[in-house]
């Protein structure tokens, strides 16, 4: 079970370390992974502050050349060197505002993995395609691109995101989550975390489910006390 802090576009490197600081000592680890996910520049102050403790810190993202022309972007080893342990890969806001497809996913995923990092590759169908009953053949599409890419690899964990569910206070439900991870895991059987709204209260029933195996948080890991009580519900199931 993996619980991991999607801190978007939030925390700098002070608040950063701070939070981690906080982080490492209210929350218990045992049985569970637990992890942050800040912005590349606070990255060194979140492993500052979770020092001595079984927090890990991942990145947002990371790019497949290892050098080159690509402003903007941060390379797996550079990650490596900095002492991350693994990156997000593929969020659907990357989709959705940045580009991001199918194949830059796959590319990214397997230059991580090829340097040692454990990557958390994102796939969720939109609202739109749900209505349009195309969830199963979305999350085959993109499931499959990092199969082909890298296969059932020991360091890839996949995060159902259900696109309509993140940031809106509107979860899948428990059983709409079992059915996606079904897919997914049809395809690619590896860890595969739910994300989308998940807040301490209704992480329970969403990590009872057979085939959900931890959880990509967005808002509620924002705070100490929210993110240590999914943390606690991921115990209770483990
Ligand atoms: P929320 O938990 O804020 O819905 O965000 C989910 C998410 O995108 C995590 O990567």
């Amino acid at each position: 079970m993996l619980i991991a802090g999607n801190w978007k576009l939030f925390k700098g490197p002070r608040e950063a370390r701070e939070f981690c600081g906080a982080l490492a000592a209210a929350v218990d680890t045992s049985g569970i992974e637990v992890a942050v996910c800040p912005p590349f520049v606070s990255l060194a102050a979140a492993l500052e502050g979770v020092r001595g403790s079984a927090v890990q810190v991942f990145a947002q993202s990371v790019h497949w050349a290892e050098t080159g022309a690509f402003t903007g972007e941060v390379s797996a080893a550079m990650l490596a060197e900095v002492g991350v342990a693994g990156a997000i890969v593929g969020h659907s806001e990357r989709r959705q505002y940045f580009g991001e497809t199918d194949e830059t996913v796959a590319r990214r995923s397997e230059a991580a993995l090829a340097a040692g990092l454990r990557v958390i590759a994102c796939v969720g169908e939109t609202l739109a395609e749900r209505d349009g009953s195309r969830v199963e053949e979305v999350l085959r599409r993109q499931t499959a691109a990092i199969a082909d890419a890298v296969g059932p690899h020991a360091n890839l964990v996949v995060a159902y995101e259900p696109v309509w569910a993140i940031g809106t206070g509107r979860t899948a439900s428990p059983e709409q989550a079992q059915e996606a991870h079904a897919i997914i895991r049809d395809i690619l059987d590896v860890p595969i975390l739910y994300g989308g709204s998940v807040k301490a209260e209704n992480a329970p029933v969403l990590l009872a489910q057979p085939d959900v195996d931890g959880a990509l948080v967005g808002g509620a890991a924002l705070e100490v006390t929210s993110f240590a009580g999914i943390c606690a519900a991921a115990r209770a199931v483990a």
